[in-house]
């Protein structure tokens, strides 16, 4: 009796705590369950994350390589922030459209200054929306219907000085071509002194932009600093030759000018200059860009005949925006994950319109995959929600509208071997796809 008694005790006191530790973890289980946790990835080095992966090789296959390894939403820390990548069209929604207050724009503190703090893609709320439906209006159907004449010359203008060139680098071909759709846009017919000063300043900005950030005399970026002032005094001359004449323009600028909110406050000349070049800014190496692909394609493949098409195919395929850059404002939680305050977010649009789920084949050039509509929020060249492209329509409008003169009137070859895509920062064919451009009697049918 002696010897079974302790036995006994050890016995019913192993029944317990066993029976305790399983209630125990049972909860801590249902406990973990109920926190939501980070996404999977990984966040590289201290300090420098993952960011020298990103740029030893192209930022798409880094992208790629990432979901294909984590699935749709996942982690990383590049430039200095940790972000969480999202691929998935319902994410992308989740993100820009239906909860977007959960989460602001955010830019580098550098570019900020570069295009002017007021600009409406560095805010929200009542200001965006304001600065948001001028735009919106200047760049209407109706608005963009006027303009077509005057598109239509800067078209036929600029293919012809590129006929009389030997080789022609495609890309910085465009950018004078988007450029002047762009000042056309925002200001009507401009005097030419003006236009030209705002070109030879624009230039040198849009040269610092991407350089690194180092204001010190000399530098690229101080030399844009510089010309991004004098493009203010340039803007503020043309805004008071304006209300000198008192003229009335339907333009962005007069857009700008007439606009007075419901407590009777107006644009200062600042806000104003900040968003002409903002709108500059975005018009010019997207459309470029996508117009350099469009190009490529057509060369490689000149059978192609439907123009919508083959621009809505250049776009997916090209995805001149693969992504854009949210901040989220407190923590949100979306499909059992935690995306923590302060932490990027990025729709990787590109991986969305490569993912054969929804396209099917991806990596080939089909413009007749468009004869049926994508799935909702699949195919999104000019983003979604609050701040998607107000200059779609125009820039569509004028990419087809050159596009018509060239194959009507003009034939072109590519020079050079064409292997590698460039960044600036939007991809662009090898060397801005270099090419010899001649005028052909009128014999090619392309319908719109
Ligand atoms: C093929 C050409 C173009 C492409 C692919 C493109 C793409 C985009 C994308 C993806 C966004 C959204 C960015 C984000 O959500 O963070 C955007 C915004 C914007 N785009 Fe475009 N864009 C093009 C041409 C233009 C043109 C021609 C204009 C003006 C004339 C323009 C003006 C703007 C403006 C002002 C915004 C900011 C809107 C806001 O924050 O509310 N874009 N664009």
């Amino acid at each position: 009796m002696d010897s079974i008694f302790p036995t006994t005790i050890i016995y019913i006191l192993l029944f317990f705590s066993t029976l305790l530790y399983y209630h125990l973890s049972k909860k801590r289980i249902k406990k973990h369950k109920l926190i939501p946790k980070l996404p999977p990835g990984s966040m590289g080095y201290p300090y420098i994350g993952e960011t020298l992966q990103l740029y030893s090789k192209d930022p798409n296959t880094f992208f790629k390589d990432k979901q294909n390894r984590y699935g749709d939403i996942f982690k990383t820390h590049i430039l200095g922030c940790p972000c969480v990548m999202l691929a998935s069209p319902e994410a992308s929604r989740f993100v820009l459209v239906t909860n977007s207050h959960l989460f602001k724009p955010t830019y580098p503190k550098s570019k900020e200054k570069m295009i002017g703090p007021s600009a409406l893609f560095f805010h929200q709320g009542d200001y965006h929306s304001h600065l948001r439906k001028l735009v919106q209006s200047s760049l209407s159907l109706e608005a963009i219907r006027k303009l077509i004449p005057a598109i239509e010359a800067l078209a036929i203008s600029t293919l012809d000085s590129w006929a009389n060139e030997h080789v022609t680098n495609t890309f910085k071909g465009m950018k004078k071509f988007s450029f002047e759709v762009g000042i056309l846009a925002i200001f009507g017919q401009l005097e030419k002194q003006h236009k030209e000063e705002l070109k030879k300043n624009y230039s040198i900005v849009d040269k610092g932009y991407n350089s690194f950030p180092t204001n010190l005399p000399g530098t690229t970026y101080h030399k844009a600093l510089m010309a991004r002032k004098r493009l203010n005094q340039i803007i503020q001359e043309i805004i008071c030759e304006r209300k000198e004449k008192k003229l009335l323009e339907k333009d962005l600028l007069g857009h700008f000018l007439n606009f007075e909110n419901e407590k009777g406050q107006t644009l200062g000349n600042d806000q104003i200059a900040d968003n002409i070049i903002g709108v500059l800014f975005a018009a010019q190496d997207t459309t470029a860009s996508a117009l350099t692909w469009i190009l490529k394609y057509l060369h490689d493949d000149p059978k192609l005949l439907e123009a919508v098409k083959v621009i809505l195919e250049s776009l997916r395929m090209s995805s001149i925006v693969s992504f854009t850059f949210r901040e989220a404002v407190v923590d949100v939680e979306y499909n059992g994950y935690i995306i923590p305050k302060g932490w990027k977010v990025m729709p990787l649009f590109r991986n969305i319109h490569h993912n054969p789920e929804y396209f099917n084949e991806p990596q080939n050039f089909d413009p007749y995959r468009f004869e049926v509509n994508p799935k909702p929020n699949t195919f999104v060249p000019f983003g979604n929600g609050a701040h998607s492209c107000p200059g779609n329509e125009l820039a569509k409008v004028e990419m087809l509208i050159l596009i018509h003169h060239l194959v009507t009137k003009f034939r072109w070859e590519v020079v050079g071997p064409q292997r590698t895509v460039q960044y600036s920062p939007f991809p662009v064919p090898h060397n801005g796809l270099p090419a010899r451009f001649w005028k052909e009697p009128e014999n090619h049918e392309l319908s719109l």
